[in-house]
């Protein structure tokens, strides 16, 4: 990617005038060392260098920023772990395994490179999501296209998935047996994408995938795993969008990314 597309990609993050150094702010032992030694943020974009689309998209608030007892189980007789792509979609496309299906207009399945070396995985479709069937369409998918654009990648090059298939009404928290009912969903998809390096954004997308109760703040900067694969946690671009002062760290936290994916 040329200087000038990256200096874009990051002026629509916020982030401005990285010192390269940052790309190893990431100590031996995969330590974050003060990140904020070593990027510069931006909390201001001036009018010209914001794109049309950053005032065209609906607020937050619309979207899940980030109920009940399940009703089903996940259909027996074809487990999701031996699942190829088709009769995995259809299998979520159908999932009735807990009340969330009740109101959904689609199942958010995923989208992306069944191939890709990066799969990110967020929460769960958000009102936008669930019109259009498609993770990460709305404001926030915009950022997450912006922070991706920043090391290089194109939306269509990576696999986008949530912890979630449906949208919780209201964007409430998934629930743990919503979670819990969706994750063999998630976790074939993993299987079958076999990523290099996987991108968590946000609190509940790290905890699923980690098992972990602990907060984005303490889960980022650190070396994990997922099933061997390397897990990278960032903030949640719904997030980054409330909180700009915090897209310095999602800019190392997707500079460890791209180092890992070289
Ligand atoms: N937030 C998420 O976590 N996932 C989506 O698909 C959209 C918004």
């Amino acid at each position: 990617m040329d200087e000038q597309r990256r200096r874009h990609y990051l002026a629509v993050m916020g982030v401005q005038n990285w010192i390269p150094q940052a790309v190893d702010g990431v100590g031996s032992k995969g330590k974050a060392t003060s990140p904020e030694a070593v990027v510069e943020v931006s909390q201001v974009l001036s009018a010209e260098e914001i794109p049309p689309w950053i005032d065209e998209v609906p607020p937050v608030g619309n979207e899940r920023a980030t109920g009940s007892e399940p009703d089903a189980a996940i259909p027996q007789g074809n487990p999701v772990s031996r699942l190829g792509w088709d009769g995995l979609s259809r299998q979520v496309a159908q999932c009735t395994a807990c009340d969330l299906h009740a109101g959904r207009q689609h199942t958010v399945f995923g989208v992306g490179n069944r191939e890709a070396d990066l799969m990110v995985i967020g929460e769960a479709p958000g009102a936008e999501e669930d019109r259009q069937g498609e993770p990460f369409v709305g404001r926030a998918g915009q950022l997450l296209n912006a922070m991706l654009g920043a090391i290089g990648l194109r939306r269509e090059q990576v696999y986008i998935a949530n912890i979630l298939k449906c949208r919780p009404p209201g964007n409430r928290d998934p629930r743990p047996e919503e979670t819990l009912r969706c994750a063999p969903f998630l976790d074939r998809q993993i299987a079958l994408v076999a990523p290099r390096v996987i991108l968590t954004v946000g609190r509940i997308a790290a905890q699923n995938l980690l098992k972990s109760q602990e907060a984005v703040g303490r889960l980022r900067g650190k070396d994990a795993e997922f099933e061997g694969i390397p897990v990278i946690v960032t903030y949640h671009p719904a997030y980054l969008l409330r909180t700009p002062a915090q897209k310095a760290r999602a800019w190392q936290d997707l500079q460890r990314v791209r180092k890992l994916l070289k």
